[in-house]
């Protein structure tokens, strides 16, 4: 099927076919990674901007390793050295990056729906790096990667989603993926940050931690967002964490195979402890890793490119 879309804006847009197409393509580019020459040319002569007005380490990183990899010149701009701290709308700032001639724009911004409004203005397509608490579609596309990595086909596996769902881009992206693919979805956590109505998107919510692990195959956590927060939904962090921080006696609830995730950045002793992030389990840092192979795909798919024409054989030098 050829991929006939500009931006990537949400999952929940996104078919199936479409979500299986970034998979595969990302899995041809990750193999032209472990080649000597790392570099193909696809997007040789094209400029991408990465448009960062919140803060981000891992998908700024991974969408400029991506660009660099297929050849294309990368600009970043982020909000404390851009002219919107004198006052410039994201109208103008976009509108004046595609003046200059940038071929696409990948946008993180705490405003939900701000890439779908560049969308709508711009000629040149847009990619959503995380848009308030509305998606992160880059993110639920490397999550569902990775687990595919470890498990194959995600028809019926059981996935847990555990932690602070109501502010988080990740779990919406993650749910719209999770679902088309078949998973079976858990949302676990304190009732004021996991409310029933979730259930409106095909997973079911739970607050009994331990049943909810009991059957997992995977379990991703959740970042607690103290800067999404207006008014507190639990106590404290401490009462947090005492109630559904995952340490070493609530990961041996779970299955022996299941595998931890957390997209990061992650609060060490808030909602996991340092020795299951860093322990055998813990596929976090090749979540991290993934992210280049799957933003490779969608800065290319986005671009035209088709994935028939991924060459990920041997090294051609
Ligand atoms: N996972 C994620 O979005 O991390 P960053 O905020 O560091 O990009």
């Amino acid at each position: 099927m050829p991929w006939n879309r500009r931006h990537l804006l949400t999952l929940e847009d996104l078919s199936l076919a479409e979500i299986t197409q970034v998979h595969t393509t990302a899995a041809a580019f990750k193999r032209t990674l472990t080649r000597s020459v790392k570099k193909v040319p696809a997007l040789r002569g094209k400029t991408i901007v990465n448009l960062f007005l919140e803060p981000s380490t891992r998908t700024r990183m991974a969408f400029t390793m991506a660009a660099k990899r297929l050849s294309a010149d990368v600009i970043s701009l982020d909000s404390s050295s851009s002219s919107t701290t004198k006052g410039e709308t994201l109208r103008d700032t976009a509108q004046n990056i595609q003046a200059l001639q940038a071929d696409m724009i990948v946008l993180r911004h705490s405003a939900a729906g701000s890439p779908l409004y560049l969308s709508r203005i711009l000629n040149i397509p847009v990619i959503n790096a995380g848009d308030g608490a509305h998606e992160h579609p880059t993110q639920g596309l490397l999550d569902t990667f990775t687990m595919q990595e470890h498990l194959g086909r995600l028809q019926g596996r059981k996935v847990v989603i555990l932690g602070d769902i109501l502010f988080s881009r990740v779990a919406r992206s993650n749910i719209h993926a999770l679902t088309k693919l078949g998973a079976a979805v858990t949302l676990v956590g304190p009732a004021t940050l996991v409310p029933h109505w979730f259930t409106e998107l095909g997973v079911k919510v739970s607050h009994d931690l331990r049943s909810a692990l009991a059957d997992a195959e995977v379990v991703m956590l959740l970042r607690i967002q103290h800067e999404r927060q207006a008014s507190g939904h639990f106590p404290s962090l401490g009462e947090y964490t005492s109630m559904f921080g995952l340490n070493k006696t609530r990961a041996s609830w779970l299955n022996p195979k299941a595998i931890i995730m957390h997209p990061g950045p992650i609060n060490r002793g808030v909602e996991i402890d340092s020795e299951l992030a860093d322990g055998e389990r813990s596929v976090i840092l090749e979540q991290v890793t993934n992210g280049i192979a799957v933003r490779m795909a969608v800065l290319y798919l986005c671009a035209g490119g088709q994935p028939e024409l991924v060459y990920a054989g041997p090294d051609p030098s």
